[in-house]
């Protein structure tokens, strides 16, 4: 197990000295958004939430007092973090949901999402997010290579095997991905070193201003603090849909995500801040790697035991005739299979 963890953060970061990898169970699985649409319940798509119990329609004051149990390794994260989920459409139309898998190396976590948190890559110190602090990163209308160019790292990995990291793609795979499609998001790593979370989720934060994260960019003058790139793996297991003669007659992928894109341009992912005291800023300000010690963990069966109850009622697991809350499916299918570059 250690040896495919580390395996798999070598490929991802060959030069990095501290990083924090770990694993969120499932929390719950429904139509809620509270920062896009707070106090709404349902929202407009259903998203896979993973992290702390304190996770409502809306979310107001310090998350972690608010928390009694987080599906996180690391006790003291009760932040939450969410993306949407995948729907296979079936060449009769009908949709189904697909099911999430935990990573290489978290087989005991009831799937959810593999977490990384990296302070820089040539040992500089990072500013830990803040108690408030809220973000966005992607966004659902975007149905363009274009459009998808303005977020820099947000990709699928065709996963032929379950370590497979290489040939990262802007669009959704157009092939059979043996064992699932990996979602990747990345959040930008430069703040404006003053807003917890402005009226779009998004402006406070940015990418560096020249360069990458990875070869050690430089933030712009506007958002010059450096924090931790913030960075999610999701695993959706396609498995049982991977049968050329189910998928569509045009040759088009039949995976379309729960905004109803069939292209993978709007691929976003959304985080709550909910650390307790200033237990990630320890983490950073260390050279803790993956398991960090510092911090206290806890068993995959304690956090696996972390729920929030649901609180829309509708059916989002069967064949459903239209995807929960009606949205319809837009964006051309892509044909095209390009590497993403740094
Ligand atoms: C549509 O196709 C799926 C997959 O083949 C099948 O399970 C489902 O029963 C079909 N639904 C209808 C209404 O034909």
């Amino acid at each position: 197990m250690q040896l495919s963890l580390l395996s798999a953060a070598a490929v991802l970061a060959p030069e990095v000295s501290a990083l924090l990898r770990f694993s969120c169970s499932q929390l719950v699985t429904e139509r809620l958004d509270p920062l896009v649409d707070p106090g709404k319940a349902p929202s407009q798509h259903v998203h896979q939430i993973v992290g702390g119990n304190a996770f409502k329609p809306e979310m107001t004051g310090d998350v972690p007092s608010q928390a009694s149990c987080t599906t996180c390794e690391f006790a003291d994260d009760f932040s939450n973090y969410w993306t949407a989920v995948l729907y296979f459409r079936a060449r009769n139309g009908t949709f189904k949901r697909v099911p999430q898998m935990p990573n290489q190396g978290f087989e005991a976590a009831d799937g959810g999402i593999t977490i990384y948190y990296t302070p820089s890559y040539n040992g500089q110190k990072v500013t830990a997010f803040q108690p408030g602090f809220r973000m966005i990163v992607g966004n659902p209308t975007y149905r363009t290579r274009e459009q998808a160019s303005r977020y820099r790292q947000l990709t699928y990995t065709c996963l032929d095997q379950p370590g497979t990291r290489t040939g990262e793609t802007v669009e959704m795979p157009n092939r059979p991905c043996n064992y699932g499609i990996m979602a990747n998001i990345r959040f930008p790593t430069c703040w404006d070193g003053k807003t917890l979370d402005p009226p779009d989720h998004s402006s406070h934060v940015a990418y560096p201003e020249s360069g990458t994260f990875e070869s050690g960019g430089p933030c712009p003058a506007s958002h010059p603090v450096k924090i931790p790139q913030l960075f999610y793996e999701v695993i959706w297991d396609t498995r049982q849909f991977n049968d050329r003669s189910i998928w569509p007659e045009d040759g088009s992928q039949p995976f379309v995500w729960s905004y109803g894109d069939k292209t993978g341009y709007g691929n976003h992912g959304d985080y709550v801040f909910g650390w307790k005291g200033d237990a990630l800023q320890v983490a950073m300000d260390t050279d803790c790697y993956i398991t960090c010690p510092q911090l206290r963990r806890q068993s995959f069966q304690t956090g696996n035991q972390c729920k929030v109850p649901r609180v829309i009622n509708e059916d989002i697991d069967g064949w459903l005739t239209e995807l929960p809350g009606g949205i319809p499916v837009t964006g051309s299918p892509t044909k095209r299979e390009e590497a993403w570059e740094a």
